[in-house]
């Protein structure tokens, strides 16, 4: 009905050919009771731009948690970027898991807790050690592709919603990772913001994994070159290139992307589909 079947379970003809990412019946349930994720096999190689798209509780968040190594699999296994998560998220080699692999909470107010903004988004090049030069240019190229070199000195707590996220994005792009995961980035944005980094995203190309969590499917053909579509069972509804699963309506609606509701359009009622994208353009054609 409607639904591509994923196409990426192929097995690696060798070591080197081990994906990015590389997921097999991974399930995590949160404090032993909510089922966030019931079985998910998926690999994401090097240098793909994926869009993470389901409905609200699908487990888009505990995906890119897990991809991060914040939190183990309850079952299954998950390899990413040749380890093994699990030992990851229990502090093996977390470290240098982390100068590769940066995420973006969907919630800012995760991702900032030093006094300044500029701290924030030189936090992680401190980690690092890099030298005082270093971190500064990395800081002031991070503010500046946020567009926030104006709010360095401001304390993160007083900042508008946008403006946090702008800030938690940046302190993670200081970090300089080859694995960007994204959470709902332009979720608080304004259009000028969400441009910029949409076109941030499209600047980064090729040398860089993506992946982006995302209710705005406005945006997802410009920033991906893969869906990935969750289920309200929690698992991967469908895969494949953002033409055909945008286009594909029964999958939109079984996912909940897009749904139906009842209109009025000069007096007559009727039903039709919605994008969740926020701004509701609709065409009324002949
Ligand atoms: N910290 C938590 N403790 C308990 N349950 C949680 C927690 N975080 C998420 N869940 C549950 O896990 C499921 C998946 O949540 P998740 O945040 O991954 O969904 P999502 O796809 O990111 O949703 P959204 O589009 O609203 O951001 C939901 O049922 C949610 O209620
Ligand atoms: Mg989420």
């Amino acid at each position: 009905m409607g639904v591509t079947t994923p196409d990426l379970l192929v097995e690696p003809t060798s070591a080197e050919a081990e994906p990015a990412f590389r997921l097999r019946g991974v399930t995590y349930t949160y404090s032993g009771r909510q089922t966030a994720l019931g079985g998910v096999d998926l690999d994401i190689g090097f240098g793909e731009r994926i869009a993470l798209l389901g409905a609200n509780g699908s487990g888009k968040s505990t995906l890119l948690k897990l991809l991060d190594g914040v939190i183990a699999p309850g079952g299954g296994s998950l390899r990413a970027l040749g380890r093994d998560v699990a030992a990851v998220a229990e502090g093996q080699d977390s470290f240098s898991f982390h100068r590769e692999v940066g995420l973006v909470f969907q919630d800012p107010d995760i991702q900032l807790f030093s006094a300044t903004v500029l701290d924030d988004v030189a936090f992680g090049p401190l980690q690092l050690g890099l030298d005082h030069d270093e971190v500064r240019a990395r800081c002031d190229a991070a503010l500046a592709q946020m567009d926030i070199a104006h709010l360095a000195d401001r304390a993160p707590f007083e900042l508008s919603g946008g403006e946090k996220k702008r800030a938690a994005i940046a302190s993670v792009l200081s970090l300089g990772p080859r694995v960007l995961l994204l959470d709902e980035p332009t979720a608080a944005l304004d259009p000028r913001s969400k441009w910029v980094l949409v076109n941030l995203i499209r600047r980064l190309g090729d040398d860089h994994t993506i992946v982006t969590a995302t209710h705005d499917l406005d945006i997802v053909p410009l920033i991906a070159n893969r869906v990935v579509v969750l289920s309200e069972e929690r698992r991967v509804l469908a895969s494949g290139v953002p033409e055909t699963i945008l286009a594909d309506r029964g999958l939109l609606i079984e996912a909940n992307l897009i749904h139906e509701h009842l209109h009025g359009h000069g007096g007559a009622l009727h039903a039709h589909e919605h994008a969740h994208s926020g701004e509701h353009v609709h065409e009324h054609g002949a």
